[in-house]
Parts: structure tokens; C-alpha cells; sequence
């Protein structure tokens, strides 16, 4: 009989977590879902006695603290799960022959670029945040090779937790007008699809370490929120059509500054996990039906 396989998903209150729950491990795993008050990857000496007891032979890591304004004024809790967390992971993996799928941002880019950005282009965080998950990585990548995986994504939503895509369609249904940044150019990605790429990675030999990962094509926070609009108004969760005036960054100051231009070439993992090309309109669909189905139901 072939032998089950046990893999971690750390973080499981996130987006990301709750699609891979949703959609499954692959046969031949059972997965274990831990949330921060069952498991606190900071926490060094639990977290070892925590890994030790359950000895996954992979950890998915989905953790962390993704308020990129706040780690501004609060740059130690940002490194605290960004960075020390994931070297208390990556620790624990490297002492076992255990496996590391961590999860980072395009935030690690300044976005000064104008064309996609490949995974080994050069790093240059804009700000508290983006440094916190970089050195998050820096601590994946001092992993042996094939056991440590870096998998970069951007502008995640789904119909779990807070996101962009809820955000809108709130803001949507109770303003008259809204304005949204047009000067930031990236590409949305559906915790759903990233969680799909995961699952097809688990099984497999991971050749390069380093991966990007997003919805194809790319647009603005602007393009995104009038398509949010479109769709939004087509499956009945929007009831008028309210205006939605393009903003220019400089014109909606926020703590933290952010890549002007942030797509990622994910070519890489396009190929080699043989993932359907499909565009982030299309995922964004899968998404808008999921939030109408909660409604009905809610
Ligand atoms: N959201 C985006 O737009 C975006 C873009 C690019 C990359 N990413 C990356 O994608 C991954 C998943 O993002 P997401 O949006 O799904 O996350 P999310 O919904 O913001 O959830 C993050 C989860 O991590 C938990 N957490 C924070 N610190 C922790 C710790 N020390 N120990 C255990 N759990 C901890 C949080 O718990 P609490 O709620 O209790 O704090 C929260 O449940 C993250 O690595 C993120 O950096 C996200």
C-alpha cells in the first residue's frame, strides 16, 4: 500500500489556506490545517515541539502579515511573521529533509521596470512590508536545493477574508462615485488558481526554487475595480452603475509606497506544472460566483 504523506498548511484562517482546503491535497496526502492560535510560526520553541510532533514531510506556508500599510509604523511584526517565522520553517525543513512551499509578493520589486519581471531579476522593496518577505525568502533560499520553494504571487483575492474584489463591490453598492488608482499596473490573482499551482507542485520534484505566479495578462487597480463593476453588476450583486474615476498614486497618499509596475513573467510555472494559461478576467468570474453564491445563502 503506498504510504500517506502529511503536509502542513500554516496560516489557515488566510485566503489561500481556506482554497486549499477547499479544493484538496492530491491523493496520497493528508493535509493538516493550522491557524495562528494552533500554531504561531514565530513562536520558535512551539513551533519546533509543534513540527516535531506532526513531522510533515512538507509545510506550506500561508502565514503572514500582510498589512503592507501598518508594517509602516509596525515594521518588527511584520518581520516577526514574514521573516523569523519563516526561518524558525525553514530551520525545522532543513534539520529534517522536510519540504518548504513558502508563498511571497511582487512587493519585492520597486516596479521601475516595463516589462514582466522574471524570478531572478533583482529585489529592491519599496517598502516595510516587501523587506519583510524578502528576507523571508532569503531564509527559503539558504534550503538544499528541490527542498525549498519560493512561489511569488499578486493582488490575491477570493471570496475569503479581505481583499481588493470585496472591498470594491462593498464601496460599489453603498457610494455614489468611487476613484481608484490608474498608475499602478500589476496582475490580480485568484487564491484559487495559486492554490491550484500549489497542489500541482506538492507531488513533484520542484526544479528551479523560485516561481511566479498570477492570473495572465495585466491591468490597473482602475481596470480591475471597473471589471470588478462589470461582472459584479452581472451576477445581481450590484444593483446601479456608479461612476468610478481614475486616480493618480500621487493624488491618494498611503504609508507604505508601491511598485508603479509589478507583473511577473510566470512562464516558469506556466510550463513546467503544466497549468491552463487562462486570463484574470476569467478567474475573477470564478470568484464574483463564489461572493454571489455566499449571498444567496447568507
Ligand atoms: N493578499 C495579497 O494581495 C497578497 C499579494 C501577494 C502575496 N501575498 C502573500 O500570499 C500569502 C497568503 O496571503 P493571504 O492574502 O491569503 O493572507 P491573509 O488572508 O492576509 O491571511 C494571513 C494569515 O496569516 C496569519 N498569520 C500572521 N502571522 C502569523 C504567525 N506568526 N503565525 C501563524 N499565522 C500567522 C494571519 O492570522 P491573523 O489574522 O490572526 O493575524 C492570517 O490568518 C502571504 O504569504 C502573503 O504575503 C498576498
Amino acid at each position: 500500500m503506498a504510504m500517506t504523506r502529511t503536509v502542513l498548511v500554516t496560516g489557515a484562517a488566510s485566503q489561500l489556506a481556506q482554497c486549499l482546503k477547499l479544493s484538496g491535497a492530491p491523493s496520497g496526502w493528508r493535509a493538516l490545517y493550522l491557524s495562528r492560535g494552533e500554531l504561531d510560526i514565530a513562536d520558535s520553541a512551539r513551533t519546533k515541539t509543534a513540527l516535531d510532533a506532526i513531522a510533515p514531510d512538507c509545510i506550506i506556508n500561508t502565514a503572514a502579515w500582510t498589512a503592507v500599510d501598518r508594517a509602516e509604523s509596525e515594521p518588527a511584526r511584520a518581520r516577526r511573521s514574514n521573516t523569523a517565522g519563516v526561518a524558525n520553517l525553514a530551520r525545522w525543513c532543513g534539520g529534517r529533509k522536510a519540504r518548504l512551499i513558502h508563498v511571497s509578493t511582487d512587493f519585492v520589486f520597486d516596479g521601475k521596470e516595463a516589462r514582466p519581471y522574471a524570478p531572478g531579476d533583482a529585489t529592491a522593496p519599496l517598502g516595510e512590508y516587501g523587506a519583510s518577505k524578502l528576507a523571508g525568502e532569503e531564509e527559503v533560499a539558504k534550503l538544499p536545493p528541490g527542498q525549498g520553494v519560493i512561489l511569488r504571487t499578486s493582488w490575491l483575492y477570493s471570496e475569503f477574508g479581505r481583499n481588493f474584489v470585496k472591498t470594491m463591490l462593498g464601496l460599489l453598492a453603498e457610494r455614489n462615485e468611487i476613484a481608484v488608482v490608474s498608475d499602478q499596473i500589476g496582475c490580480p490573482t485568484s487564491a484559487h488558481s495559486l492554490a491550484g499551482l500549489i497542489w500541482r507542485m506538492l507531488p513533484r520534484q520542484a526544479g528551479a526554487g523560485l516561481y511566479h505566479w498570477h492570473d495572465g495578462g495585466e491591468t490597473s487597480w482602475f481596470g480591475f475595480a471597473r471589471e470588478i463593476r462589470r461582472q459584479g453588476l452581472a451576477a445581481g450583486l450590484l444593483q446601479g452603475e456608479i461612476p468610478i474615476r481614475p486616480l493618480a498614486t500621487a493624488d491618494y497618499p498611503t504609508a507604505a509606497r508601491r511598485p508603479a509596475y509589478s507583473v511577473m513573467d510566470r512562464g516558469l510555472a506556466l510550463g513546467e506544472f503544466d497549468m491552463p494559461e487562462g486570463d484574470w478576467r476569467g478567474e475573477l468570474g470564478r470568484v464574483i460566483q463564489a461572493i454571489a453564491k455566499q449571498e444567496t445563502a447568507g
